[in-house]
């Protein structure tokens, strides 16, 4: 059973991979890779945020969730050190959860407290679902036998460069460097 769904995964990894390097090819034209779409959350400071709440502004998308111990840690603390480097140039940083049942307002709004240049982002399972799917990004709950209330999310870690319009530009590991991140994001806008 184990095996099976460790196997599920690295195949779907693999697969996305795949996917995405295929579409971020140079031969890929600007905002036509179907990654990216309609979605309706609340953030943390309590305001409704769609797809086009921050129409003409490019955005940088990571999906993950606050009890996840080192990946999305990473890949947040990157993205901080580069909006901030950014400044007036940064794209809107966002952070979705894929665990809204812990990942309340509340919750984001003291996790993000650690990145202040991002807004944190939760909904209804439905909700979250709708722009996980949007995003084609994978995520699910692993169980805890021992402790149930300490279950973990596997989640794909990629960081989505968007344009203004909500399009896909570039996607980045969540190991990127704040440098790498700065100097790819003034290539991409
Ligand atoms: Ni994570």
């Amino acid at each position: 059973m184990f095996r099976n769904l460790t196997l599920g995964v690295v195949v779907f990894l693999a697969a996305t991979a795949l996917y995405l390097n295929f579409f971020s090819s140079s031969e890929a034209p600007k905002g036509e890779v179907p990654i990216g779409g309609e979605f309706r959350l609340i953030s943390h400071t309590g305001e409704s945020v769609d797809n086009h709440t921050y129409q003409g502004k490019p955005r940088l998308v990571y999906f993950g969730f606050t009890h996840c111990p080192d990946v999305c840690p990473m890949g947040l603390a990157a993205m901080q050190a580069a909006l901030e480097e950014l400044r007036g140039d940064a794209p809107i940083g966002m952070f979705i959860t894929v665990d809204p049942a812990r990942d309340t307002q509340e919750q984001l709004a003291l996790y993000m407290q650690n990145f202040p240049n991002i807004i944190g982002l939760t909904g209804t399972e439905q909700q979250v679902k709708d722009a996980a799917k949007a995003y084609r990004i994978y995520y699910k709950k692993v169980e805890n036998e021992e402790s149930p209330e300490d279950y973990t999310m596997d989640h794909t870690s990629l960081i989505y460069l968007m344009d203004g319009e909500g399009k896909y530009l570039a996607h980045f590991p969540h190991t990127a460097s704040p440098q790498e991140l700065v100097a790819r994001i003034k290539q991409a806008l």
